[in-house]
């Protein structure tokens, strides 16, 4: 599809920092022009951890959304949990993004610094969730 590929690769642990196999990540998130698939499943889907408690997510770079006066970061929307609850909601958002500012869901914790590489951005980020 269009946009610019984007890897985030990391891995889910619990609040001792013990990996957590097959944890889920529900995603979501807006396509390169800022759009979202409201019709069908495009740009969203799950992603289970391996024994190690890594995840590997391909995808292609959101940009930044919203109307004038009410623009958002780009941002990728997640649900992450392993076993039944509590769930983890949470954003991603990307370092230098034009409207970073102007949400209130960012955190210092939650902006990723992708790198770009020949094929695309490369980005890590790992989750700390309660185990259900
Ligand atoms: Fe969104």
């Amino acid at each position: 599809m269009a946009g610019t590929p984007l890897t985030v690769t990391g891995r889910i642990l619990d609040t001792h920092g013990r990996p957590l196999k097959g944890a889920l990540l529900d995603i979501w998130h807006a396509d390169h022009t800022g759009s979202y698939d409201n019709t069908g499943f495009l740009l969203r889907g799950k992603l289970y951890t391996d024994d190690d408690g890594c995840y590997t997510l391909r995808t292609v770079k959101p940009l930044y959304d919203g109307e004038p006066g009410e623009m958002r970061p780009a941002h990728i929307h997640v649900k992450a949990s392993s076993g039944k609850l509590p769930i983890l909601t949470t954003q991603l958002y990307f370092k230098g993004d034009p409207w970073i500012h102007n949400d209130a869901g960012v955190r210092p914790s939650l902006v990723m610094s992708p790198r770009r590489e020949s094929e695309g951005f490369v980005a890590k980020f790992d989750f700390v969730i309660k185990a259900g």
